[in-house]
Order: structure tokens, then sequence, then C-alpha cells
């Protein structure tokens, strides 16, 4: 038996349950990992809720995590047991042990602890992938990252400050503006209570933004499309204030022919060599100085419900673990 948070009816915070599950034998192909850090997501919501679709009840929370590794299957090589890793799967992380198949895991270089991985996996391979792939972040570009104080908001800033970008973040309040500035924004938008267009027109002389990365969703979409220059990209990745309404197309040719994506991590990392070359990526970044990563509240994974209320009700900046 391990320990594990589970949801056996979608709902709220409260339907998170700490429980006894039963664990098998590590499967061929799979290792089995000791999870010393669980990293938690928004995106834990959605599937608490029902927003995204987990395939069936119950299931384990969660998609981050490091540990170690305590017992291979057949067929497993390059994992041993002892070996620091670190993985992004769809959903399972939140227990103290778990299955996992061995081509999905990343083994820890000595200077990136736990927590920090815990974090870099799933908030970590987003920002690389929004960055570099969606759209390749560089020297002159200008744009506009929501919620700049969150989990993949404080990476990006930094991560694209560092790109040679010119910075505009949002945030919810005057503390939260604080630190995206300290996360390298050259500017920030009190999005509670200006208009972030506005702002934006203002702040770039009426030059607007080649790329808005908003993962608030349906309280900023029509200020991001705003906030674009002709031909500009939206990258829509979230939902924090509900998901973006259905619209009509032909508004991204009156805001200036924009183009638009809506990515998810599961299609950007499909293959092994992808999860390394990001993996890498981000484990550059942090021992260049390039990424610190802001690791501001721990909880214990018990207290999981809680962790959820905090994130939710908008009390949490940076990222937060889950403690086993
Ligand atoms: N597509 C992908 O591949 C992918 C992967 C990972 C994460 N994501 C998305 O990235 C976004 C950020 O995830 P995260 O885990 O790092 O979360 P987070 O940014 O730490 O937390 C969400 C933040 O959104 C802001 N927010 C605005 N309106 C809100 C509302 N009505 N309710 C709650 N929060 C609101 C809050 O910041 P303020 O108080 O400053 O407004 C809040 O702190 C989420 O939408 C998540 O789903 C997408």
């Amino acid at each position: 038996m391990v320990k594990a948070v589970r949801v056996h009816k979608l709902g709220g915070p409260e339907v998170l349950t700490y429980e006894d599950v039963e664990l098998a034998e590590p499967g061929p192909g799979e290792v089995r990992i000791r999870n010393h850090a669980i990293g938690l997501n928004f995106t834990d919501c959605y599937f608490r809720t029902g927003l995204y679709k987990a395939p069936a009840l119950p299931f384990i929370v969660g998609h981050e995590g490091a540990g170690e590794v305590v017992a291979v299957g057949s067929g497993v090589t390059g994992f041993h047991p002892g070996d620091r890793v670190a993985y992004y799967l769809n959903l399972g992380a939140y227990t103290t042990e778990r299955n996992a198949p061995a081509d999905r895991l990343v083994k820890l270089p000595d200077f990136i602890t736990y927590e920090q991985a815990a974090v870099l996996m799933l908030k970590g391979l987003t920002t690389f992938y929004l960055l570099h792939k969606t759209f390749a972040v560089g020297p002159g570009h200008r744009i506009l990252i929501h919620a700049a104080a969150g989990g993949v908001g404080s990476l990006a800033c930094q991560w694209a400050k560092a790109l040679g970008a010119t910075v505009i973040g949002t945030a919810g309040s005057r503390e939260k503006a604080d630190l995206a500035l300290a996360n390298g924004c050259d500017h920030v938008i009190l999005y509670r209570e200006e208009d972030v267009a506005a702002r934006v027109k203002q702040i770039s002389r009426g030059e607007l933004c080649d790329v808005v990365y908003d993962g608030v969703g349906k309280d900023t979409f029509q200020g991001s499309l705003k906030s674009l220059k002709r031909r500009g990209l939206f990258v829509s990745f979230g939902n924090a204030s509900g998901p973006v309404p259905p619209f009509n197309l032909a508004e991204l040719n009156t805001h200036g022919s924009l183009f638009a994506t809506r990515p998810k991590l599961a299609d950007h990392i499909v293959t092994r060599a992808e999860l390394i070359e990001g993996a890498d990526a981000l484990f550059a970044a942090v021992i260049s100085g390039t990424l610190h990563i802001p690791i501001n509240r721990a909880y214990a994974l018990k207290d999981a419900a809680k962790a959820h209320t905090d994130l939710e009700s908008r009390i949490t900046t940076g990222a937060s673990v889950l403690k086993p």
C-alpha cells in the first residue's frame, strides 16, 4: 500500500481524498519511484473539477514529481535503485510511490534538488516549449505574459528576459507586481484595476506586442487580442479564470490578421529526444543562473485540498510543492 490523493467524484478541493492505494510491482519497462516532491499545478484543479477529463474515476491527481528509484521492472536499462529522477506524466503524481515508464524519466544532475525538479517537469517544460517552440522569443520582441507572478509566469518572465525580449507582465496585486518585476518584467500591469490593452499601447508607444502568452483565459482573452500588433501571435495556454468562450474567427482578422494557437505540453514533448532536449535546456538555465526556481510554498501531501484552495484563491505565488 502507498498513500495517494485520489478523486472519486469531481468537484471542489474537498473531493481530494488522502488514502491507502494498492501499488503493483513495476511492470516491464517500468520503474518504481519514491516521490520526494510533487509539483502543484492549476492543471491539477482542471482535472479535479472535470474541465479536463481523466480517463476514469477514481484517479490519482498530479502531473509532475521527483524522487528516487526504488525498484526496476524487467527490461529496464539505464535506471537503478537510488537514482534521482523526475517526470512529467498524465496524472498519478500525488502519491508517496508510483510506477512510471522508464523512457519518460529524466535523471537529475546533482545540483538540481527534488523540489526544483518537481517544478521543472510540467511548469518548466511548458515554459521551454512556449518560449522556444511555440514562438522563438529573442531580442527585439515585445511580449505580454499574464499571471507573471504565478508558477509558469515567473519562470517564463525570467527566461524571456534572458532571451532578450521586452517583457510586460500582468499581476493581480501590488505585491505580485513586485514579484513580477523581480522576475525580470520590464513593466507590470495590474490587470484587476487597469485596462490591459490600453496600458500595453501606452507602454509600447502604440506598437503593441509580438506575442501574448495567456494562461488566464476567459477574463483576459479580449485584452490579449487587442494587445497584439498586426500578424502577432495569441498563445492561449490555460484557463485560470475559465476557458476562453467560443468566438468568431473573424476577430483575428479584425485585430490585424492575428495568429492564434491553443498548445499543450503533451504535443510539444512527445519523443524521448524532445524530453531530454527540454530538460537539458532547463537544467542549463538553472546552473547558469538564468532561472531561479521560486518555490514559495510547500504543503504536506495530505494537505492537497488546502493547496488547491490556496492556488484557486490566488494566494500562492511562484511554484508550490507537495511533500509526501
Ligand atoms: N498548455 C500547457 O501546456 C500548460 C501546461 C502547464 C500549465 N498550463 C497553464 O498555465 C497556467 C498557469 O499555471 P500555474 O500552475 O503556473 O498556475 P499559477 O499561474 O501559479 O496560478 C494561476 C494564476 O492565475 C491568475 N488568475 C487570474 N484569474 C484567476 C482566477 N479567476 N482564479 C484563479 N487564478 C486566477 C492568478 O494570478 P494573479 O493573482 O496575479 O492574477 C493565479 O495565481 C494555467 O492556466 C495552467 O493551466 C498550461
